[in-house]
């Protein structure tokens, strides 16, 4: 019993694990796959990530012009057809409009690019437009943020009805959850060999035409300060669509995108750092040995090379993490979700077992309908993480996206990274280590700050450019774990100013 248990919660594990992209592979199929297998899967990526012929300047990869070759087609009629009248199992009317529906981004290739769109619950037209995007490579936008951590519903443990999410972030602003690339969640396109043509430069042209034809079919959003949002993977698409708005912004013909700001939660920005970063998180969270963690501070060299003595330290110190999860290394597990009362008891009070309950609901042919989604007859089911997009066929990355987060803050871009300081995947010491390399000189030393229940929510530095802000007791999903916490930090940000004192 124990033992099928264990395979159902580890299976959980892997399928969450797609949100961090070198470190999924290098880890989490050390813990879970056949020995055979995770050499090689190791090897496979390291190989392949060494191969691959970064560019030296990441900036300039991410703010290639996409205008020349933009597509461009009528939207008359197609946001009224967008219109969400009632999500099944909705709580009552809701108090905000939602859209949701699809833009083709290339009628060549017949590819098209879904988004659920939830306005503003009061004055949607005195409110921003805020973009948000999860990572992956290969996650989606809708199963994530806005099902399980900032839109206005979640689903309940009966994978039919939904609940309110008070927290929700179109109390503040006009959200846009978008998914992203062709291939993920609802989004596809009818050339599958686009399928293994798909990186981060493709990724960023494709979101960028989205915007585009989207603006067109919502004109008034025109204009209107924007500013985009996600987490994780979202460390790459981020930096790389706002450098990429940035440059088209400068045509003259363009459609002019108001940026005004990004915000990255727990960010996977740089590979070296990253790595390093989550072994020494392990160490100070007590997690891992003293010796495990010398092991593989005296073997790994953290410049994209992992030879065998190191991969075998890196493994160790797996080992003796045990299988936790790494999102939130104090929260349960799921152990069955037709059983959601059984659930251990835990400090931050979430239920595991969600993403079964979404995808459960997202697969259901009445929730389809109304949300427009799947009007092709796609061959896959929808899932939280793709089986078609993965780490393994993604096809370009830049190794650190530190270049182009410096050029947004010296475009004058509002720029901020927080971290939820339980997550072990892109944990707060690898942003820190981030932030060193950046050398940013400090404008607003390190304090507290609050949210509206008086405790402090966690701390926050004010750089020339850049915010950095932690927020206390969060995993990986912040405002999963943290809802009223992450809506107050969402809220400064809109308004450019710090959280409370
Ligand atoms: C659209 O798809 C076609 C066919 O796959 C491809 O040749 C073309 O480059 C694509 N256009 C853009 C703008 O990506
Ligand atoms: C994809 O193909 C289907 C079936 O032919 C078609 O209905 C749909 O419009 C195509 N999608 C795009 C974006 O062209
Ligand atoms: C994508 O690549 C994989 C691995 O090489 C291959 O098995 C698959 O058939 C390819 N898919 C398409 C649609 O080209
Ligand atoms: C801008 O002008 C160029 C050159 O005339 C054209 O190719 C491109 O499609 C135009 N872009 C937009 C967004 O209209
Ligand atoms: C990384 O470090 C190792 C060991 O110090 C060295 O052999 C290797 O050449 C380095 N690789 C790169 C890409 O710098
Ligand atoms: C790593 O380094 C330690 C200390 O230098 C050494 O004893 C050990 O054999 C090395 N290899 C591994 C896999 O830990
Ligand atoms: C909800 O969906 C999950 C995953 O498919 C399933 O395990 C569970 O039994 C479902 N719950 C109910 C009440 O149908
Ligand atoms: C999960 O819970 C359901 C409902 O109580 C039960 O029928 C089933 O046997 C449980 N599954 C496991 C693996 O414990
Ligand atoms: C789309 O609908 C088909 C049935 O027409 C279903 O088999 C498939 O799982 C659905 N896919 C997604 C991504 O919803
Ligand atoms: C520095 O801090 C002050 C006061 O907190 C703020 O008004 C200003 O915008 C900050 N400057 C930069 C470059 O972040």
């Amino acid at each position: 019993m124990r033992s099928s248990r264990h395979t159902r919660c580890s299976s959980l594990a892997f399928n969450m694990s797609r949100e961090a992209f070198a470190l999924q592979l290098l880890f989490l199929v050390l813990v879970h796959g056949a020995p055979a297998d995770q050499a090689a899967r190791v090897l496979k990526l390291s190989r392949s990530r060494m191969e691959m012929h970064y560019d030296q300047d990441s900036a300039e990869h991410a703010s290639q012009r996409v205008d020349h070759q933009l597509y461009m087609s009528s939207q008359d009629g197609h946001k009224e057809a967008d219109k969400v009248s009632e999500l099944p199992g909705q709580p009552g009317r809701a108090a905000f409009d939602q859209y949701a529906g699809y833009v083709t981004v290339n009628a060549t290739s017949g590819k098209a690019l879904f988004y659920y769109f939830a306005e503003a619950v009061q004055d949607p037209s005195t409110k921003p437009l805020v973009l948000w995007l999860n990572g992956g490579p290969g996650c989606s936008s809708l199963g994530d943020g806005a099902m399980l951590e900032i839109g206005p519903f979640f689903v309940n443990s009966d994978n039919k009805t939904l609940s309110i999410n008070r927290y929700a972030w179109n109390n503040v602003a006009n959200m846009l959850f978008l998914e992203s690339p062709a291939g993920v969640g609802f989004s596809y396109s009818n050339t599958t060999s686009d399928y293994n043509n798909t990186g981060d430069r493709s990724t960023s042209a494709d979101s960028y035409t989205f915007l585009i034809n989207w603006l067109k079919r919502f004109p008034e959003y025109k204009g209107r300060d924007f500013f985009i949002t996600g987490e994780s993977y979202g460390g790459h698409y981020i930096p790389q669509l706002a450098n990429a708005i940035l440059s088209n912004n400068n045509f003259a013909n363009a459609t002019i995108i108001n940026l005004k700001g990004v915000a990255i939660g727990n960010a996977y920005l740089d590979d070296s750092t990253n790595t390093k970063a989550t072994i020494d998180y392990y160490w100070t969270h007590a997690l891992i040995s003293k010796e495990t963690h010398l092991a593989v501070q005296q073997n790994c060299s953290f410049n994209g090379t992992y030879m065998a003595q190191c991969r075998n330290a890196l493994a160790a110190a797996e080992t003796e993490k045990g299988v936790i999860d790494p999102y939130n290394i104090y929260a349960p597990l799921c152990w069955n979700a037709s059983n959601p009362q059984q659930l251990h008891g835990s400090a931050t009070n979430i239920d595991p077992c969600s993403r079964y309950y979404i995808e459960s609901y997202l697969n259901r042919p009445e929730v389809q309908r109304a949300l427009h989604a799947n009007t092709t007859g796609l061959k896959q089911p929808w899932s939280d993480c793709s089986n078609i997009i993965t780490p393994e066929n993604w096809k370009d990355a830049p190794m650190s996206m530190l270049p182009s987060i410096q050029g947004l803050i010296s475009s004058g871009v509002s720029t901020w990274l927080y971290s939820g300081d339980i997550d072990a995947v892109c944990p707060v010491t690898s942003t820190l280590y981030s932030l060193d390399i950046l050398e940013l000189p400090i404008n607003s030393s390190w304090r507290p700050w609050y949210s509206d229940d008086k405790e402090v929510g966690g701390y926050v530095v004010g750089y020339k450019g850049l915010v950095f802000a932690t927020v206390r007791e969060a995993g990986h999903m912040v405002p999963t774990y943290q809802p009223q916490r992450a809506l107050t930090l969402f809220s400064s940000f809109l308004q450019r100013k710090l959280p409370p004192e």
